[in-house]
């Protein structure tokens, strides 16, 4: 099978290491991918964002299928331009992906459906005032939630009352995150653990992937600011077989039959977003993607051809598939320029790439023999172990191998388990 993957991040390299070990892929390409990608497949000059040219380009070297790493084409229909086409894309519709681009529309979602989450307040510039009085009428903490797309920087956490008002104000009529925050979403803060869960998805039922939980802040001990993800970790130690079974009964399985009722075709990963208050899961976020850098310790955990899935998802048989999981633990570090997620210099030179571990490329580029650092996250260093204490030892030491100029990491991944 000649298959086309769609991104650039280290989301996308194991996404392509993955589907390179099948013996069923013929050719691999990737739109546009990175240094990384480049050792599993082709690396091809066209922008995600670019429909016409992917489908010229999916013609001319017969593509089979279509994988989708990020969010941004998905929610601009990707799928549908091509389902329109006859090719199959991995990913949901631009309808599901809602899921994703539209905090408010994911609320509706879940209330519609009973699924738990936070309870909210949606505000646009019509009732502000309604916004403003709810922030008065409520305690701190306060949490307010760009509804649309902001790369991972949309949502507040404010302890301060008049702050949060503030903020409000100037989210939705001074376009603090552009146009994703002329409408917000105020949700009831929920204090407790998080973890992630990972769902297959052919329209029709589901298989659950390995759970991971990823550490979002750039400094130890769970400070600083927010970034995309600094490291991750599965299996979740705390996630036992009684929390799964609550979180397929009261989580999956009405999502499943939620996007079926409201004929919401959704053929890919959908990744939730939990948090345990207590004894009981809520959904944080719902991604319609996989999460990076989750995909860097999930992927190297399912021992399945990964084309069996795809194939399923494609044919709507994923009942006929059985997720083998590595009882392995996996972990990764990302190796980030120092002053992300501000500002970073780029163009160091990167020594120490080229070893045998697990070695996910992010923000690197290539120039003459020399791999130079090129983006805020370089690099996802991941590993296995006996357990999750086993692979970060695994993960550091392979870490410390690695090194560019202000070159910084998080040494304290999964510390707490
Ligand atoms: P989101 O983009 O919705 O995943 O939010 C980003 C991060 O903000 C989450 O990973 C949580 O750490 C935090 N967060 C979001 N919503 C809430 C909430 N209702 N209560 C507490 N923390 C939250
Ligand atoms: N690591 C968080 C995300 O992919 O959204």
């Amino acid at each position: 099978m000649n298959i086309l993957l769609l991104g650039s991040g280290g989301r996308e390299h194991a996404l392509a290491w993955k589907i390179a070990q099948s013996s069923q892929c013929t050719k691999l390409f990737i739109a546009p991918g990175n240094t990384g990608t480049a050792l599993c497949g082709t690396n091809i000059v066209i922008k995600t964002s670019e429909f016409e040219k992917l489908y010229d380009f999916v013609k001319n070297e017969s593509i089979d299928f279509i994988v989708c790493g990020p969010e941004d084409p998905l929610v601009d229909g990707v799928y549908d331009f091509f389902k329109e086409r006859n090719i199959p894309l991995i990913g949901p519709s631009k309808a599901a992906a809602q899921l994703e681009g539209s905090k408010a529309f994911s609320k509706k979602f879940m209330q519609r459906h009973a699924i738990p989450t936070a309870t909210y307040l949606e505000v646009d510039a019509t009732n502000l005032e309604e916004g403003l009085q709810h922030i008065e009428n409520t305690s701190a903490p306060y949490v307010l939630k760009a509804d649309g797309l902001a790369a991972g920087k949309g949502v507040l956490i404010i302890q301060d009352k008049q702050e949060a008002k503030d903020a409000l104000v100037e989210m939705i009529n001074q376009n603090k995150f552009g146009i994703a925050s002329t409408r917000v979403v105020i949700e009831e803060f929920l204090d407790g653990i998080e973890f992630s869960v990972f769902v297959l998805s052919d329209g029709k039922s589901y298989k659950i992937l390995p759970n991971a939980k990823d550490y979002k802040r750039i400094g130890e001990g769970d400070t600083g600011l927010n970034t995309g993800g600094m490291g991750a970790i599965s299996p979740v130690p705390f996630v036992t077989d009684e929390l799964m079974a609550q979180v397929e009964e009261k989580i999956i399985i009405p999502t499943i039959n939620g996007l079926q009722k409201d004929n919401l075709e959704y053929k890919g990963f959908i990744y939730i977003g939990l948090i345990k208050v207590g004894d009981e899961a809520k959904v944080i976020e719902y991604n319609c993607r996989m999460g990076d850098p989750e995909t860097e310790v999930v992927m190297p955990r399912i021992k399945n051809d990964i084309l069996d899935l795809y194939k399923a998802v494609i044919n709507q048989t994923l009942t006929t598939q059985t997720i083998e999981e590595d009882e392995r633990a996996c972990c990764t570090i990302v190796l980030a320029s120092g002053g992300y997620p501000e500002d970073f210099e780029k163009e160091k030179i990167i020594h120490g790439l080229e070893t045998n571990s697990l070695i996910f490329h992010a923000g690197i580029k290539k120039t003459n023999d020399d791999y130079l650092t090129n983006g805020g996250r370089v690099a996802m260093v991941s590993a296995y172990g006996k357990d999750i204490k086993d692979a970060l030892i695994n993960a550091n030491a392979s870490a410390k191998n690695i090194s560019f100029e202000n070159m910084y990491y998080r040494k304290d991944i999964g510390w707490e388990f």
